[in-house]
């Protein structure tokens, strides 16, 4: 089977090397022509564990190819998918599908018989048949089915997540297209993978509220860590001792400081906008989208607070800036909302992170960056946790606690324990726990 994936960002270039590593043919097309040069030399434009080995590998064995030539590549596959972006538009929070529009349009130029053609980027509900509105309306005689396979990974993990998924869903419309997707899907039957099978409107507001309930799970501890503080429990506990009740689940109450990234505010934000569009609003995930947005701001109070309340001329050393572990993302990242703002409110910083700082200089320009946490800790008068990489797990506390002016540690994503940490003398503060 031959495939071609439109759009090499994370869905895109995952899904290709993925799918290569299934034994498929794969041709994954890219519009912006030094990406493509790079993939060619096998260098991948993002951080993501394991993944570069992967298309080196594949590409090396001749299962894997990169192109800017979407029309080639179109008219030689069985099966298209489009992984192109859709981000939030300015101004409504709605998601901008005009490059999957656009993209639709590039493959019906090139349908030469039939070919199924997936939508894999995450798409407001009715935009997979209006793709193929689009397609057919441009190409009336072309044979063709859509497909809506909506895409769970998560970035740091991407390759075990697409390799290993809980579950793979499907909206199809013909019995064609179905046994197509399922032969695309068969290596996962062998570790016993559910294939979920749907209409088309089902699989995309699967892969909206998906996202939407697990925000809401993220907000719900945030909101219970709050209280866990003021009455004296332990918010780990909590969340240990109600996911043990398998109806809730052990995972996503991690408490911290909001949830950031390329996908949980896009997609909450968009389903609040098509649940309104269709006078249905969900108004439980309009909260969460404003909670969260609060809890960032409310972690800039906090920080304040470990420091006597003001900042105004404090050292300040910031670890962590990407909106989670293992990855150089900095999409909606919680430090883009605290660090600023703790900036103007005089505060000296000086940041650190292990992968992401290119990026996070490119956002964030004044800020003062170290090329270790230690040199940024020095003389500080605080030091922040912001994201959980685990090499702030094994750093030398003593020496830690030697080289900061004084020995304040804001932990936002509880990386120690408080016990371990006050033996150690540290003034130490983090969420939901006593
Ligand atoms: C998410 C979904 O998990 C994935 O299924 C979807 O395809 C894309 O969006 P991702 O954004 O890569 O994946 O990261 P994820 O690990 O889900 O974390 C999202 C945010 O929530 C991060 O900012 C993270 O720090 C935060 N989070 C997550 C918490 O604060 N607590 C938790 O318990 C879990």
């Amino acid at each position: 089977m031959k495939i071609t994936v439109i759009g090499t960002g994370y869905v895109g270039l995952v899904t290709g090397a993925c799918f290569s590593e299934f034994g498929f043919d794969i041709t994954c097309v890219d519009t912006d022509p030094r990406k493509i040069e790079a993939l060619q030399a096998g260098r991948i434009p993002i951080f993501e564990p394991g993944l570069e080995a992967l298309v080196q590998r594949s590409a090396l064995e001749g299962r894997l190819r990169f192109t800017t030539e979407a029309g080639p590549a179109i008219e030689n596959s069985d099966v298209i998918f489009i992984t192109v972006g859709t981000p939030s538009r300015r101004g409504d929070g709605h998601a901008d599908v005009s490059f999957v529009v656009a993209a639709a349009e590039t493959i019906a130029d090139h349908l030469n018989g039939y070919k199924i053609v997936v939508t894999k980027s995450t798409v407001p509900v009715g935009t997979t048949r209006r793709i193929a509105e689009v397609i057919r309306k441009r190409r009336p005689d072309a044979q063709f089915d859509v497909a809506s396979n909506p895409e769970f990974l998560r970035e740091g993990s991407a390759v075990e997540d697409f390799m290993r998924p809980d579950r793979v869903i499907v909206g199809v419309e013909s019995e064609r297209a179905r046994e197509v997707l399922r032969q695309l899907y068969r290596p996962l039957h062998l570790i016993e993978t559910p294939i979920l099978f749907a209409d088309l409107e089902t699989a995309e507001v699967i892969k909206y509220t998906s996202n939407a309930f697990l925000a809401m799970k993220i907000t719900f501890i945030n909101q219970v860590a709050d209280l866990c503080e003021k009455v004296g429990a332990d918010v780990h506990n909590v969340a240990k001792g109600i996911g043990l009740d398998r109806r809730i689940g052990p995972k996503f109450l991690h408490p911290g400081p909001g949830y950031g990234g390329s996908c949980f505010p896009k997609d909450t934000l968009a389903l609040v906008q098509t649940a309104r569009d269709h006078d249905a609003p969900i108004e439980i995930i309009e909260t969460v989208v404003r909670l969260n947005d609060q809890r960032k701001i409310a972690m800039v109070d906090r920080i304040a607070a470990a420091l006597d309340g003001n900042v105004q001329g404090k050292r300040i050393a910031v670890l962590g800036l990407t909106f989670k572990p293992n990855t150089d993302d900095m999409r909606e990242s919680p430090s883009l909302v605290i660090l600023p703002r703790l900036q103007e409110m005089g505060a000296k910083l000086r940041c650190f992170d292990p992968v992401g700082m290119t990026e996070a200089r490119d956002l964030m320009p004044d800020l003062t960056y170290s090329s270790d946490p230690y040199e940024a800790m020095q003389d500080a008068d605080a030091v922040v946790f912001l994201t959980e990489w685990n090499s702030f797990r094994a750093l030398d506390l003593e020496r830690m606690k030697q080289i900061l002016r004084r020995p304040v540690v804001v932990d936002l994503r509880n990386i120690y324990r408080p016990a371990d940490m006050r033996e150690r003398g540290f003034a130490y503060h983090s969420i939901g726990r006593k």
